[in-house]
């Protein structure tokens, strides 16, 4: 990959009208990590995310909570920030829309379309779905109920709404969008995603309402106050206003825009992979590079949902799991990409067995031993035998398989790649037994825990994107020096030199007892 090569990189933006929970932690985890291996890559990163404060669902469930739509923006994204800095995210900038920089951007962008003539005025007559702030077809709701109610896709109660509106002009977008997904199949992933975002724009787009007249929190529309605009588009646009826009000749959105990755979760790809590219062709402004979404997380196989009352809190987890231990669970246990279910039996399984038993038993059996039978100082590979080889090389294809796996957005691959070679650092140290070689052949000795030293090192390295904290411990058992801790570092430094003094081994996870 070319040295610092720019990667600007987006989480989705929180609506303000709840808790944070396990789905938002998942989806910031996810980009964060993201974020950090480009970082330790040797990419210029920009890391975005933020809080989504507008439109109708945010107006109610302030009213509902007795409070000012402002003060519940600012309690509810104060507990997002919190919740990046529980998780240990490295974003660059937190974007709420409520702040002046935003609405600036959302009104230049609004004025560029009217000015290409994208948005005219007219009239809405259709449902919506305050729920997911979306317009939906006739053929999308269902009849409606004893009591009259009708329901969009997954059961969201929706509205009739017939009020004047702004429309964009989306319908004149679709075979520019085909197009987009044909000759840049990676601009959405999984593969799954893009076929259904392709069918949705194969059966026809009509024009979107892009503003509202029945409610006042929100992007006053330019020139009509009466107006606000769709909160979708007033919430994509946020990817834009923090690169600079609409100053497109700042040095940030030169360097940065267009934006490398947008992550999000399945539900919301359609906004981002659909209305988002046409805004920005119609705006003509560069198209994103790449939008992934990933599945959703269930509870002991139940959708999660406020109403069962089995809502994940992503700070207990931590409190109760650990920080690392959280993020290393919900990267390993599903495919980045699929939907997952979540239980604490699962998560104390995982840990102990990936994190107890395997990776943290190697680094505590290895400098135990170093500590013990050399006083603490690193051991050098003296006539390394065949098996030595394997291990060694094993290690040392990691970085090209794991970068294989991340341009794939392949986390959980990710992973696994780096514990396949633990497991083997496991199985080698059972079979060289170094305890035994200590009075028979301590030279031998030496070398399996210099070359299980090596693996540690470069397996250190690798996780520190998704285990920022105990990667870093670690590192710092092994002293190794912050400056040599990069992707590059790798190969560059090569095995800690002979006789380096380490620092007495301290263990990096416990075991979690079963409930
Ligand atoms: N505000 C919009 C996004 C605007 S981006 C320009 C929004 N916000 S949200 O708070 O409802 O959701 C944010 C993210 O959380 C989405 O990516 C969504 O997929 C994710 N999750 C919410 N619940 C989830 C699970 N149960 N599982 C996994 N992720 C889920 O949508």
């Amino acid at each position: 990959m070319p040295d610092g090569q720019a990667f600007y990189l987006t989480t989705p933006i929180y609506y303000v009208n709840g808790k944070p929970h396990i789905g938002h932690a998942y989806t910031t985890v996810a980009a964060d990590t993201i974020a950090r291996f480009m970082r330790l890559d040797g990419r210029q990163v920009f890391f975005l995310t933020g809080t989504d404060e507008h439109g109708q669902k945010v107006e109610k469930s302030a009213e509902a909570a007795g409070l000012s739509p402002i003060e519940c923006c600012d309690q509810i994204s104060r507990n997002f920030r919190s919740l990046t800095e529980a998780l240990d995210i490295s974003n660059d900038d937190f974007i709420r829309t409520t702040e002046p920089r935003h609405i600036a951007a959302c009104q230049a962008l609004w004025t560029e379309l009217v000015k290409r003539g994208e948005i005219y005025l007219d009239a809405y007559r259709g449902w919506y779905a305050v729920r997911d702030e979306a317009f939906y077809a006739d053929s999308e709701v269902s009849e409606p109920d004893e009591n009259g109610k009708r329901f969009g896709p997954h059961g969201v109660p929706v509205e009739w709404v017939e009020e004047p509106s702004y429309f964009f002009r989306l319908s004149a977008w679709g075979d520019r969008l085909l197009e987009l997904y044909e000759q840049h199949p990676d601009f959405v992933g999984p593969e799954s995603r893009r076929n259904e975002v392709a069918s949705f724009v194969r059966s026809g787009l009509k024009d979107l309402s892009v503003s509202r007249t029945s409610f006042s929190w929100g992007v006053k529309v330019p020139g009509d106050p009466k107006h606000i605009m769709y909160v979708w588009l007033d919430a994509l646009t946020n990817y834009l206003t923090a690169v600079g826009y609409p100053d497109v000749e700042s040095a940030r959105f030169q360097t940065f825009w267009p934006p490398s990755l947008h992550v999000m979760g399945k539900d919301i790809v359609r906004f981002h992979a659909v209305y988002w590219p046409a805004f920005l062709m119609a705006a003509g402004i560069p198209l994103p590079k790449a939008v992934f979404a990933h599945g959703w997380w269930t509870s002991d196989a139940q959708k999660i949902s406020k109403s069962i009352g089995n809502v994940i809190d992503p700070i207990e987890l931590i409190n109760t799991y650990g920080l690392d231990q959280t993020r290393y669970f919900l990267l390993r246990e599903v495919s980045f990409g699929q939907d997952g279910d979540f239980s604490h039996l699962a998560m104390t399984n995982r840990i102990n067995a990936d994190l107890a038993n395997n990776f943290g038993n190697l680094a505590q059996r290895v400098l135990s031993q170093v500590a013990k039978n050399l006083e603490g100082r690193a051991p050098g590979i003296v006539s390394p035998t065949a098996e030595d080889e394997t291990l060694l090389a094993a290690a040392r294809a990691l970085l090209p398989a794991v970068r294989y796996a991340m341009e794939r957005w392949e986390l959980h691959q990710y992973l696994a790649q780096i514990w396949d070679v633990l497991g083997a650092g496991n199985r080698y140290i059972d079979t060289q037994a170094p305890w035994t070689l200590r009075k028979t052949d301590p030279t031998r000795m030496e070398t399996v825990l210099a070359v299980l030293i090596e693996v540690l090192r470069i397996a250190g390295i690798l996780v520190q994107p998704v285990m920022p904290r105990a990667a870093s411990a670690l590192l710092d058992q092994l002293a190794i020096p912050a400056d040599a801790r990069s992707f590059a570092a790798i190969d560059a430094e090569g095995p800690i030199t002979a006789g380096t003094v380490l620092p007495p081994p301290q263990g990096l996870f416990p075991r979690i007892d079963k409930a």
